[in-house]
């Protein structure tokens, strides 16, 4: 959906995500599913706490998004958090945003297209074949299973949008179908789980960060409760958190790349027709003239402030903004403060031997998502 220029397909793609995926009915409807996988993730975190074993907390973060998206597209479980299948997914899926970001000589001179001087296109024909061919089976499955029984108990996306295939509500083939699963995957699950990491990486450095999050947990939740997605309204300064950490650290740093459909003057800049545009949002985020202070982790600049993630405040769009705007927004706000949310309040953290708040790698390695160059490994410490 990302790649496809304004069309009836993109915006078929678009309509079936707003008015069918991503609604607020939809997720409070499965908001079930994300409960189980969190129990999941905190059983995980508890076995390690009591072997008193490291995490990798992007790893975890991914296997829960990933088994949250399956469930809710295909109704099966994908993966517990030590098997193969999970990792092997993150590589296929970290193998196509990495890809992607890098920029592509063919791109500047149109004649190494064929060329493919990079490789880059045979590796991500690689990844991307590999999951069309998982994606292929399941749905052959589920058609089998509705030829059979006419339809089937499953409410889940893949029934929703053979329904709508059927009953032709939008114009979509399988082809489009298996497409999208593409999508969902590729754009959700990595920059999900690297904002989360990103997010437990920044408070584990800020003590005093932490402990405020951490109190208003207690306060509001109880210690060692199980979050709800309808108690994040009363958690101001975890927002806070979350959106400090998609400042510093926004998943897609040059959101998706744009292109002029018309000669353009923008702040006194003539932007020529069909010029490729991207938008630097890893810079805004860190500009002086706009925030103070922008390389300190500060919660509190966002206490009290009307600044929020949804495309309105040009500051902050880690979601991108307009019509182009993430579509899975909705559900990535709250598979984040779920995850980042139950992780602080059921567990105390701390570094690896040898890491501290002094020496811990920042660095980030660029692609189309920007992940933490170097994994964060946190041990669980009961509280
Ligand atoms: C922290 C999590 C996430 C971040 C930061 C994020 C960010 C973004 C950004 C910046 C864009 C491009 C918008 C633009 O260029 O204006 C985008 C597009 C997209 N995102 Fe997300 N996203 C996240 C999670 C998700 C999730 C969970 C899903 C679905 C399961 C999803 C599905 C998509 C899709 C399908 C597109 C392409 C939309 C289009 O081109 O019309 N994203 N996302």
């Amino acid at each position: 959906m990302g790649w496809l220029p304004l069309s009836t397909p993109r915006t078929n793609l678009r309509k079936i995500c707003n008015s069918h995926i991503f609604t607020t009915q939809k997720l409070d409807a499965n908001q079930h599913l994300r409960r189980k996988r969190i129990q999941q993730l905190l059983a995980y975190a508890q076995e390690n706490c009591r072997a008193g074993k490291a995490i990798d907390i992007g790893q975890a973060a991914f296997n829960t998004t990933l088994n949250f998206l399956w469930n809710t597209i295909f109704s099966v479980d994908l993966a517990d958090h030590s098997s193969d299948t999970a990792r092997e997914f993150r590589d296929m899926i970290s193998g196509i945003t990495e890809e992607a970001g890098k920029p592509n000589l063919s791109d500047n001179f149109p004649v190494l297209k064929k060329l493919d001087p990079q490789g880059i296109r045979r590796r991500m024909t690689k990844h991307f074949g590999k999951m069309l061919e998982v994606f292929d089976c399941l749905i052959d499955q589920r058609m089998k299973l509705r030829q059979e029984h006419g339809s089937t108990e499953y409410k889940d996306i893949l029934d929703t949008l053979l329904n709508i295939m059927d009953d032709k509500s939008v114009e979509i083939d399988r082809n489009y179908i298996n497409h999208l699963f593409i999508d969902l995957f590729a754009a959700g699950a990595d920059t999900t789980s690297s904002t989360l990491e990103w997010a437990m990486t920044e408070l584990l450095c800020n003590p005093e960060a932490l402990s405020k999050t951490r109190m208003e947990l207690e306060q509001t939740i109880g210690k060692g409760n199980p979050i709800d997605e309808s108690d994040i309204i009363r958690l101001p300064y975890l927002q806070a958190v979350v959106k400090e950490t998609f400042r510093l650290h926004p998943a897609a740093p040059l959101l998706l790349p744009r292109k002029a459909s018309t000669n353009t003057q923008v702040a006194g800049y003539t932007i020529p027709k069909d010029a490729q545009v991207l938008v630097n949002v890893w810079a805004i985020g860190r500009d002086e003239g706009i925030w103070e202070n922008p390389c300190s982790f500060m919660p509190e600049r966002f206490l009290g402030s009307d600044i929020d993630v949804k495309g309105r405040n040009f500051e902050l769009i880690p979601f991108g903004a307009g019509r182009r705007i993430c579509p899975g927004l909705p559900l990535a706000i709250r598979m984040l403060y779920l995850m980042l949310g139950s992780l602080i309040n059921s567990f105390d953290w701390k570094f690896e031997d040898g890491i501290t708040q002094h020496n811990m790698d920042m660095e980030e390695k660029f692609g189309l998502t920007l992940n933490k160059a170097q994994p964060l490994h946190a041990i669980p410490i009961a509280i």
